[in-house]
């Protein structure tokens, strides 16, 4: 019996985020592509990139009107999907709307780009029958490829086949899998506030605080705002919350900014209705609003206050939705339950923290903005438990995924 080994490189996944690789598409620029989505179809937010399902375009509106577009990357192992203006799984995707001819799923749908001499690694003691006919083995000493084989007029190919690029890539020897997943549940946003410029920590996005300083938070650093600045996160634009979120933020209030309604965070704007707002009235109350919509439409608006938020010391909110009800807790303690059926819309607004909802401004500047500092938003698409919550609320990131241990929270 022959040994064919035949050893496969990766497909690139990760590229550069400014450079777009036009292969075939439409002759139009992105800001061009961006400006007809904004006016035909659904204002600013996500829309495919026609070129290239990989990546997207999120576009938005400057100040003076023009429409411009970011190139944002999808995680590995994601591709985008139009009809939910998000990243979905690479199994789930349909690239609608994109020129590529399918989805660019490993490992199936993988070309091979060149051969290299990296040594077959043994296989592990698991394997599984894959439905393109090939024995799927983990190999050991990694998880983000398998090798595979298969004989074919007596003659046993070998391949080792890589999942992806990065350590996100699992290959799932379950037998109802038998195939290259990625890692679930990963937090949707986490924002440290940590270092300047600030950045998203899964993906770096880019995160737009225009004149907002750094100063010492309650984990790490902290954004420092002074009643005239904005947070905004495009990337939040045209989300569908759903049904599962889970929403962590710290914030502390500047005990001489007590005159006003400041807000700490929202999914609106003065234009836009929020389907979640968080704002500190004057009178040291949090306020809580919510809006979801059930199957017939209906809304339910929810408004809810904490009492007795103190300045000048840090607090830490979380918003816990189940599709069925809102929970908030205020510093780890459970402050109400509020009953609201359905699912969190999306809305056409960026994510926005400290920003005023007021659109009378005055000398361009509002005087409901935030000030003191910010720290830790956290946004994960999935009811956390308690102890996941707690090591949230203590400074742990990405929970699920990177399974930190975080002082002060027992399982
Ligand atoms: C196997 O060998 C037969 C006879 O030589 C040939 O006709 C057939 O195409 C081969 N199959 C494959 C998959 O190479
Ligand atoms: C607030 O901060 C901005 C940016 O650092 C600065 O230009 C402005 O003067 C500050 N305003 C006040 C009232 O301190
Ligand atoms: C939606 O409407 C249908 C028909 O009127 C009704 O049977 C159903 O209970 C409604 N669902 C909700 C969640 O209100």
């Amino acid at each position: 019996m022959k040994y064919l080994i035949v050893l496969m490189a990766a497909v690139q996944l990760a590229y550069s985020q400014t450079e777009i690789i036009r292969t075939q598409g439409p002759t139009v620029s992105p800001a061009e592509f961006c400006q007809q989505c904004v006016e035909e179809r659904n204002g600013v937010g996500h829309y495919e990139n026609p070129d290239d399902c990989r990546s997207h375009f999120s576009c938005q509106r400057r100040d003076d009107g023009t429409v411009y577009a970011n190139l944002m990357p999808c995680s590995p192992g994601t591709l985008f999907e139009r009809s939910v203006a998000t990243c979905v799984p690479c199994a789930d995707a349909t690239c609608d709307g994109c020129a590529c001819p399918d989805p660019k799923c490993p490992p199936l749908t993988f070309v091979p780009e060149s051969t290299t001499t990296e040594p077959m690694p043994p296989k592990g003691p698991q394997s599984c029958e894959g439905n393109d006919g090939w024995r799927n083995f983990e190999a050991e000493g990694s998880t983000n490829k398998f090798v595979r084989e298969m004989t074919i007029n007596q003659t046993l190919y070998q391949e080792l086949v890589y999942c992806g690029p990065t350590d996100d890539w699992r290959f799932d020897v379950s037998p109802d899998v038998c195939a290259c997943t990625t890692l679930p549940e990963n937090a949707v946003l986490i924002i440290p506030f940590d270092a300047q410029p600030f950045k998203t920590y899964n993906n770096g996005d880019w995160v737009d605080a225009k004149d907002v300083g750094i100063t010492a938070g309650r984990v790490g650093n902290a954004a420092d705002m002074n009643g005239t600045q904005q947070i905004e996160i495009p990337r939040m634009d045209n989300t569908y919350w759903g049904t599962q979120v889970t929403l962590n933020i710290d914030f502390n209030a500047d005990p001489n900014g007590n005159d006003v309604k400041r807000n700490v965070l929202s999914t609106g704007s003065c234009n836009i209705p929020p389907t979640i707002e968080l704002n500190l009235r004057e009178d040291n109350t949090l306020e809580c609003k919510f809006r979801v919509i059930d199957v017939n439409g209906t809304e339910t608006n929810i408004v809810e206050t904490i009492p007795g938020i103190q300045r000048g010391s840090w607090n830490n909110a979380q918003v816990v939705f189940d599709g069925l009800s809102f929970r908030v807790y205020l510093n780890g303690q459970l402050q109400f339950t509020s009953v609201a059926v359905g699912t969190i819309p999306y809305t056409l607004a960026p994510l926005f923290l400290g920003r005023s909802l007021n659109c009378e401004v005055q000398e361009f500047v509002s005087n409901t903005r935030w000030y003191g500092q910010l720290d830790e938003l956290q946004v994960y698409q999935v009811v956390l438990s308690d102890y996941d919550r707690c090591r949230v609320r203590n400074g742990g990131h990405n929970v699920i995924v990177e399974n930190p241990d975080v002082a002060g929270c027992s399982q």
